[in-house]
């Protein structure tokens, strides 16, 4: 089955006018050698996207960080998902676990974004993951379980617009990375659950993020059920962020 191979750099509230032109134009060009059909989406701070989508283009597309879960209208601060697809975006962040702890986003209000973004034909990149005390408690899978299907039960027959991010929290910027054995684990265990939901499971790309670095993306791409990654930190620096891609099977 083919899936989309992914590589997003999420570069959450940092970066430039000066990064914008200088490390796209430079993903640009690297990214136009690789050989392995990887796509990769750069994802800046949304008043960057201008900036971001003239450099991009080829194998890199651009995407945004979070929208708002209405049309248009008086929302002062927010950005609707119409506007990103209008600045040249293909994809849209929803429930990233940053906006779920520190702005209380809720599985309802990612389930409610994330018909906004595929109703204007953008495909979302839905955030999953565990917290620490979830995992050791021996509940991250019935967590996870449980945020995919209420995140996504609004879907309906849009699938090819769906890709799932999964992101253990406490891998999140911390250097700890989960093993790619137990990554591999859980990805499994979404696509079963995506099965059981009537998705076309095998279809949909699913990503992994947690302190992906070049030193540690070619073990985790090497899992049959990991189609990519969502990258923080290393997606800041060019050089480190185009190896990442260089390393699928
Ligand atoms: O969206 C990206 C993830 O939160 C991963 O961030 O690579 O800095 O750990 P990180």
């Amino acid at each position: 089955v083919m899936r989309r191979k992914i590589v997003a750099g999420n570069w959450k509230m940092n970066g430039s006018k000066d990064l914008s032109e200088k490390l796209v134009g430079y993903v640009r060009t690297e990214a136009g050698s690789l050989d392995n059909g990887v796509e990769v989406v750069i994802i800046p701070p949304a008043i960057y996207i201008r900036d971001v989508v003239g450099q991009a283009g080829g194998a890199v597309s651009v995407g945004v960080q979070n929208v708002g879960q209405w049309q248009s209208g008086a929302y002062t601060g927010e950005i609707s998902s119409e506007m990103a697809k209008d600045s040249g975006c293909d994809y849209v962040l929803v429930g990233h676990s940053e906006r779920r702890q520190i702005f209380g986003e809720t599985d309802e209000l990612v389930a409610e974004k994330v018909a906004l973004v595929v109703a204007s034909g953008l495909t979302a990149i839905v955030c999953v993951g565990e917290t620490l005390e979830e995992r050791e408690s021996g509940s991250a899978e019935s967590v996870v379980e449980s945020q995919v299907r209420q995140g996504l039960s609004a879907v309906s027959g849009a699938w090819k617009n769906v890709v799932v991010a999964y992101e253990p929290v406490w891998a999140i910027g911390t250097g700890k990375t989960a093993t790619a054995e137990d990554a591999q684990a859980m990805h499994a265990s979404i696509r079963t659950v995506l099965k059981e939901m009537g998705a076309p499971a095998e279809e949909i790309s699913l990503l992994y993020g947690g302190s992906v670095k070049a030193d540690n993306a070619a073990a985790l791409f090497a899992e049959p059920d990991i189609d990519g990654g969502l990258i923080g930190g290393a997606s800041l620096v060019a050089e480190e962020f185009i190896s990442i891609c260089r390393y699928f099977p």
